[in-house]
């Protein structure tokens, strides 16, 4: 199992999310977070110029996704939330060891 986490711009979580129900993922964390990338928040870096670095308002979301999930899951998130601009955001894919569905008892690719 995987875990697909995702920063985003905030205006294009409603196109994810329908990107991702299309390739029928089920289930997902968002969070509302503030960060920064290689720009640090502003739209040009001016070499020697003194700046401040700015946070930037983004969405995190976490998808947890079968193995055989993952590719499909990545390009929908991919393609949905992609513009061209510098900030569209990033992805980050980690193993996850263990899943347990607190209802049922489930575990791992059954719980997901
Ligand atoms: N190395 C990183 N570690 C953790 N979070 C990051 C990292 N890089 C980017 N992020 C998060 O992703 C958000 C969007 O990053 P962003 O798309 O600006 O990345 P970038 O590397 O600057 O690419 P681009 O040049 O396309 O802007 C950031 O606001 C931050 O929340
Ligand atoms: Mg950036």
């Amino acid at each position: 199992m995987k875990k697909i986490e995702a920063i985003i711009k905030p205006y294009k979580l409603e196109d994810v999310k329908d990107a991702l129900r299309e390739v029928e993922v089920s289930g997902m964390t968002v969070s509302e977070v503030k960060g920064y990338g290689r720009q640090q928040g502003h739209s040009e870096l001016y070499r020697g110029a003194e700046y401040v670095v700015d946070f930037l308002p983004k969405i995190k979301i976490e998808i947890v996704v079968k193995k055989e999930d993952l590719e499909k899951a990545v390009d929908a998130i991919i393609q949905s939330a992609k513009t061209g601009k510098i900030g569209d955001g990033k992805i980050f894919i980690t193993n996850i060891e263990k899943v347990i569905r607190i209802r049922t008892n489930e575990k791992n690719e059954e719980a997901i």
